[in-house]
């Protein structure tokens, strides 16, 4: 098997070019990148990323958090579950059930959560595993806590054994088991506490232990989001921005946002800053396209490390299969980063497959690159 560049067509053609430019600029964004990457593992500096990024403060998605079930956009088989939920426990005067939402990031789990809690008419008391480091921190949060309120626990699955420990027993029987004392007259003493709901969130479902995870009423995943669904997401934050959108502007930001709303709405501020540089009155395709263009945001939403994987993946190894090792090496990345970060993305779009002898890049990932695959 062979590959050859196609020449043959327009498109292609240009996408060649971009390719190469984008090979270029990459060395330096590279440096920038591994600086950022050095500091957290995850990818920050991304316009792509769907982690949100220090720029995006909790204030600052709050504005556009949708506030009611109505609002949510998408989820359809998630919100038809917990309007029943929600019904139920209204109607027997009760908590909602523990629920486990799990999913990528920048799907709408805390905004979920939230929602629950002003449907419910509760409280909502947000932490993430991370910040539950001794047994003190969970204890006072569970021992504050109202008959009914929700305590929301991100990164759950990143819980030390002693949180986790404390909080089988709050979850089942609404109890606090605490030591007092040490050695041979530390002494367990227990004390009831309210009917709460605790709400868990994880992008790693797989991470939790069993005995946490069979404490959750309801264990549900949020999935990527259709671009009609993203578009109505754009148009909407638009209006809260009191930005002027058209239909197909919102879609091709929502083309280029990976399946994540919070990417969608990032994007969407990028190209409504782009809007008045340049004196626009409204974003529409056009606009929006050239403006992601600059931002090096492609028409599939792809960024020009998830393009040099892929071309490496072609160009140096016939397209794979190749081990995550191999490309990591051959593209200076480091390969918890690619497997985290820039691989869901590509295997949820078909570009990329996994398979026991290495990855490999799909015909889909050869023609989006302008690559053609000859068979001899
Ligand atoms: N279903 C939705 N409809 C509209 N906006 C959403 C939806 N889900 C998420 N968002 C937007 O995306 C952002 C990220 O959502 P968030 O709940 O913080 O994601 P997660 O907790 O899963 O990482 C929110 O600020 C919100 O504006
Ligand atoms: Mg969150």
């Amino acid at each position: 098997m062979a590959i050859k560049r196609s020449s043959g067509n327009q498109k292609s053609a240009s996408t060649n070019k971009k390719t190469k430019k984008t090979k270029s600029k990459s060395n330096q964004g590279k440096k920038q990148l591994e600086k950022t990457l050095k500091n957290d593992s995850s990818s920050e500096s991304r316009l792509v990323s769907a982690t949100s990024n220090t720029e995006e403060t909790e204030n600052q998605e709050a504005g556009i958090r949708p506030q009611t079930l109505t609002d949510y956009i998408g989820q359809k088989e998630l919100k038809k579950i917990l309007n029943i939920a929600i019904a139920a426990a209204k109607d027997r005067q009760e908590s909602l059930d523990h629920l486990l939402l799990y999913g990528p990031p920048g799907l709408g789990k805390t905004t979920m959560s939230l929602i629950l809690a002003s449907e419910m008419g509760v409280n909502c008391k947000i932490t993430a595993a991370p910040a539950l480091e001794r047994p003190r921190d969970i204890t006072g949060l569970l021992i504050g806590l109202k008959p009914g309120d929700i305590l929301f626990i991100d990164e759950i699955h990143r819980l030390n054994r002693m949180t986790e420990e404390l909080l089988y027993p709050a979850m089942e029987d609404y109890r606090l088991d605490i030591t007092i004392g040490k050695g041979q007259s530390a002494k367990t003493r227990s004390i009831p506490l309210p009917k709460f709901t605790l709400i868990g969130a994880t992008t790693k479902v797989g991470s939790l232990t069993s005995p946490l995870r069979d404490r959750f009423g309801l264990i549900q995943r949020l999935r990527f989001y259709e671009i009609d669904e993203l578009t109505t997401i754009v148009k909407r934050t638009a209006e809260i921005f009191k930005t002027t959108i058209t239909e197909e502007g919102a879609a091709e930001i929502a083309r280029r946002s990976r399946g994540t709303p919070r990417i969608a709405n990032r994007l969407l501020r990028r190209v409504r800053d782009y809007a008045q540089v340049e004196k626009a009155d409204a974003i529409d395709l056009e606009l929006a396209a050239i403006a992601l263009e600059v931002f090096d945001v492609d028409p599939r939403g792809l960024d020009w490390t998830d393009r040099l994987v892929l071309t490496t993946m072609i160009e140096q190894f016939q397209g794979g299969p190749v081990g995550l090792e191999a490309i990591a090496a051959a593209t200076g990345e480091d390969s918890k980063t690619i497997e985290e970060v820039y691989e869901p993305y590509l295997l949820q779009i078909g570009y990329l497959n996994r398979t026991h002898r290495g990855r490999i890049a799909t015909e889909a990932a050869y023609q989006h690159l302008g690559y053609q695959k000859t068979l001899f």
